[in-house]
């Protein structure tokens, strides 16, 4: 909710065509509540959500029906570039990309693809908090995509419990500069943090101590399907993450 005030105040919403590039967070609800509560029957000219995972979709679009706001939904995978009904569209785009150089590169360059050619375009990124050296690499991948930074808002997001990510990540306000050619084609290389820094995929059983890798000597490859078959040598179901390894 917070997120979508501040789009609101800096004028990213009223008037505007949105897109969320992955929307876990459920910022599309809370455009939608927020223009129902500002007394506008659609505050924005159109919401829409592209997401890979069908839960988040199913569950939006669930939401969007039972609080009556008007909310569009498209199952696409990023790593594919955006197909023609999203593309050169829209006004604002709001992202919480995979927290990797990659995940960065990847999501702005859909965004890109995503706004229209006309008008400013602005991109409400959210990140996780880097030491300056990759802060710099980051904001150099803002300037090759013609972005500048208008805002920054650190610790603006807050997970409980994202230990490996960080708990608390930026938001940055980004306005188009400039247009650059955008042409991206599938990606096929790392994207996530687990696929870039394994450390995340390491995890200790609760219950009897044993480390165990996901993907590894028949240890599951998600810490759901973990959960679900238990510890291989206590059966326990309760898992840390393995700090300090890789
Ligand atoms: C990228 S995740 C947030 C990840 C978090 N910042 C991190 O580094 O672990 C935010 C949203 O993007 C969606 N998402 C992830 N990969 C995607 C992809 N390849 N295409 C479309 N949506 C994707 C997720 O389903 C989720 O709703």
């Amino acid at each position: 909710m917070l997120r979508a005030l501040v789009m609101l105040q800096n004028g990213a919403l009223e008037g505007r065509r949105v897109l969320l590039l992955g929307d876990d967070d459920s910022v599309s609800i809370a455009i939608g509540l927020l223009g129902r509560s500002l007394g506008h029957d659609d505050l924005t000219r159109g919401v829409v959500v592209a997401d890979v995972d069908d839960r988040f979709l199913s569950f939006i679009s669930a939401a969007a029906k039972k609080e009556q706001i008007r909310i569009d939904t498209v199952h696409h995978d990023l790593r594919d570039p955006l197909p023609d009904a999203l593309t050169d569209s829209f006004d604002t785009i709001e992202t919480d990309p995979p927290y990797t150089f990659e995940g960065a590169r990847l999501f702005l360059a859909r965004g890109r693809e995503a706004l229209s050619l006309e008008g400013s375009g602005v991109c409400f990124f959210s990140f996780a908090q880097w030491p300056a050296p990759q802060m710099l690499e980051l904001q150099e991948l803002f300037v090759a995509f013609g972005w500048a930074i208008r805002n920054v808002w650190p610790n603006f997001n807050r997970y409980a419990g994202a230990t490996v990510l960080g708990n608390a990540g930026q938001l940055i306000e980004l306005h188009r500069g400039k247009v650059v050619a955008s042409d991206l084609p599938t990606w096929s290389g790392p994207l996530y943090t687990a696929d870039v820094n394994p450390r995340s995929r390491a995890y200790i059983c609760a219950e009897c101590g044993a480390q165990l890798v996901l993907g590894q000597n028949r240890t599951p490859d998600t810490i759901e399907a973990l959960k679900a078959v238990g510890c291989p040598v206590c059966s326990g179901r309760a898992f840390h993450r393995q700090a300090g390894r890789g």
